[in-house]
């Protein structure tokens, strides 16, 4: 990839890895995304920020050799999963004498996974400085952006803070800069759905934590930098606040046309109601989708027939993935219809135990919905628009 100054002899060396569309074999990648990677040169020491995912380790050592850097000292490791570490083994390879600065927590990992010696580490504690002679970097731990381990670090002259994951998106762009700020929010907001949602309480803190640091830019390890850093702090702000929004998150799925029936008459009477409804068909929900709109949704209701006297497989990866982001909402509820019997309400309460949600009564058809189903619907609108009312969000 293009190699870009940022300030004078600070160089985003990253790569761009345009058609990626899986990551961690799970997550969809729309818009691909970017291993960044930063070439910081002190009047006496020069160090890298991250490394990038091994399958791009090619690009990286080649984009450094076009600096004509003759050593690198330290290689900085905020994060041990591989997209950012990966790489640090090649560097190493190619750059001897560098040291790999870290947390002791990281360096564990990093030996762990990636089998890097001992004696290649220099270990940092919390707020510690290391000065490249004109400049100086200082690292802030951030445990559990979504790993135990992760650091911060921040370039005191320049005021340019490196969060790797923090405040990143899966975006690759030929833009440095987030210039195309509702595509790089929306980027972001997924991206921050999809790994650091179940640590909301976590990211205020760090959030608060940066309220004592002049930040310029924020130069994340995935997607653009960020030239205004208010615009992606604000958003996080948001996300990680406490507040919802007078809205429903719908996934739902119908086998033979019952549960079909009662979405759409559910929609109908939500939206008469003035609620915002966003509902996902599961056959051709992309997850990441179905993430971002439970990261501020007031209520979450779930659409499903009963399968083998269960929740249809398709709900119930959903139900899965909204307990194991731990979403916000305040309340939740269940549409569905069986035929024979079952306990399919009883099993998805039970497959929620993370969510800090009030249950709210749900409507189960037997067989194709009929007046009293959609009475039930109704009625079930009017209970969700009550219990928005009731947290002031209307
Ligand atoms: Fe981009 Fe948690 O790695």
């Amino acid at each position: 990839m293009h190699i870009r100054e940022i300030k004078e002899k600070i160089y985003a060396v990253g790569v761009n890895h345009w058609d990626r569309r899986l990551f961690d074999e799970l997550i969809p990648l729309p818009d691909g995304t970017s291993y960044n990677s930063y070439l910081i040169i002190g009047s006496e020491k020069i160090a890298l920020i991250d490394a990038v995912d091994p399958s791009k380790e090619n690009e990286l050592i080649e984009n450094l050799k076009k600096i004509n850097t003759q050593k690198i000292d330290y290689v900085i490791s905020n994060h041990a999963e591989q997209d950012h570490s990966g790489g640090i083994p090649r560097v190493l390879r190619e750059f001897p004498m560098a040291k790999v600065v870290t947390n002791a927590k990281c360096k564990g990992m990093l030996k762990d996974l990636l089998l890097i010696p001992e004696d290649k580490f220099i270990e940092v504690q919390d707020n510690e400085s290391l000065s490249l002679g004109n400049r100086t970097l200082q690292f802030i731990f951030a445990p559990w952006v979504h790993w135990p381990e992760t650091m911060l670090t921040y370039l005191k002259e320049d005021r340019i803070l490196f969060p790797c994951d923090l405040f990143g998106s899966h975006l690759a762009t030929s833009d440095l800069y987030a210039i195309d700020e509702a595509k790089v929010y929306a980027a972001a907001k997924r991206y921050y759905a999809e790994i650091m949602m179940p640590f909301r309480k976590n990211i205020q803190k760090h959030l608060e934590k940066l309220k004592n640091f002049q930040i310029d830019i924020i130069a994340p390890s995935h997607g653009p930098v960020y030239h205004k850093p208010e615009f992606i702090i604000n958003a996080y702000r948001d996300w990680t606040s406490d507040n919802v929004k007078n809205e429903i998150v719908f996934p739902y799925v119908s086998m033979h046309g019952s549960v079909e029936k009662m979405a759409e008459y559910f929609i109908d009477a939500v939206m008469k109601r003035n609620i915002t409804i966003k509902p996902f068909n599961l056959t051709k929900t992309d997850i990441g989708e179905l993430a971002m709109a439970i990261v501020d949704t007031a209520t979450i209701v779930i659409g499903t027939p009963t399968v083998l006297t269960g929740p249809h497989p398709a709900a119930v990866y959903a139900v899965y993935l909204c307990n194991a982001l731990r979403p916000k909402a305040r309340f939740a509820s269940i549409i569905g219809s069986y035929s024979w019997g079952g306990r399919m309400p009883e099993m998805i309460k039970e497959m929620i135990s993370n969510l800090e949600v009030e249950l709210i009564p749900p409507v189960i058809a037997k067989g194709y919905p009929k007046l009293e189903d959609f009475k039930a619907l109704d009625a079930l609108a009017e209970n969700i628009l009550e219990k928005h009312r009731s947290t002031g969000i209307i």
